[in-house]
């Protein structure tokens, strides 16, 4: 299945705000940690329902936020979503980022970039369309040391990429960016049920779901462009 059909299907049936609060729990601290200043404009890849774009604009006063995604149905409700000109949605691959050189202040993906086709080729992109000094956000769930997400290749016929902290970090300095930060942001909002109510529907034991949320949660990657 192609990422229009899966991620269309996902669009259609409210999984873009499921992921959007989902998400969030980590979202927002990697996002208040970013050095955006008023004016500054901003890439989200693979932008679901927008929902980064939106808290930057009404936070820290970007000037433009342009928001890619490979699904249209993603991209129509992103803009339903969005009530400013100035952030923009567009139908996109992360193969070929629609940028000119050196255009950008800041990129963010959150929960996305695993499923670019070539990971190498996007970060090439990215280092590409960034200003000197500007950066690129990276937050995934699903890498190497977070045995927990594995599985979750096995839910999606779109081919995902498993780095490790490591081969993050090699990867963006492979394709010129320098590794400002690396960090695992813990979801302290996800509530965890008392060890009695456990077997739940998704956890086997409360130790896998503290392991998975608290001390796993996001793993942020910063590169900054030379
Ligand atoms: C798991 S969702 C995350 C959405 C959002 N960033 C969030 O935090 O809720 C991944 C998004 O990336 C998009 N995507 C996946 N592969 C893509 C590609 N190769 N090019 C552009 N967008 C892609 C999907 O359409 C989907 O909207």
């Amino acid at each position: 299945m192609s990422v229009r059909d899966e991620f269309d299907a996902w669009a259609a049936d409210g999984r873009d705000k499921g992921m959007e609060d989902r998400h969030w729990h980590t979202a927002k601290h990697a996002l208040a940690r970013m050095p955006v200043e008023e004016g500054d404009t901003v890439v989200d890849l693979g932008t679901g329902s927008g929902y980064a774009l939106r808290a930057l604009y009404d936070t820290k006063g970007i000037g433009h936020g342009f928001g890619l995604d490979g699904s249209p149905e993603m991209i129509r409700n992103a803009r339903e979503y969005t009530d400013t000109e100035d952030i923009e949605f567009l139908v996109g691959d992360f193969d070929d980022l629609p940028f000119a050189d050196d255009s950008v202040d800041h990129v963010w993906t959150m929960e996305a970039f695993y499923y670019a086709p070539d990971p190498h080729h996007t970060l090439e992109e990215v280092a590409r369309i960034l200003k000197p000094g500007g950066t690129f956000y990276c937050a995934v769930n699903y890498y190497e040391e977070n045995v927990h997400s594995h599985h979750w290749q096995d839910n999606i016929s779109i081919e995902m990429t498993r780095w490790s902290h490591e081969e993050y970090r090699d990867a963006f300095r492979d394709a010129g960016l320098y590794v400002a930060e690396q960090d695992s942001i813990a979801d302290m909002d996800i509530e965890i049920p008392p060890a009695d109510e456990f077997p739940t529907d998704s956890w086997e034991t409360r130790e896998d779901m503290v392991d998975r949320y608290r001390t796993f949660g996001t793993l942020l990657t910063v590169g900054v462009a030379p």
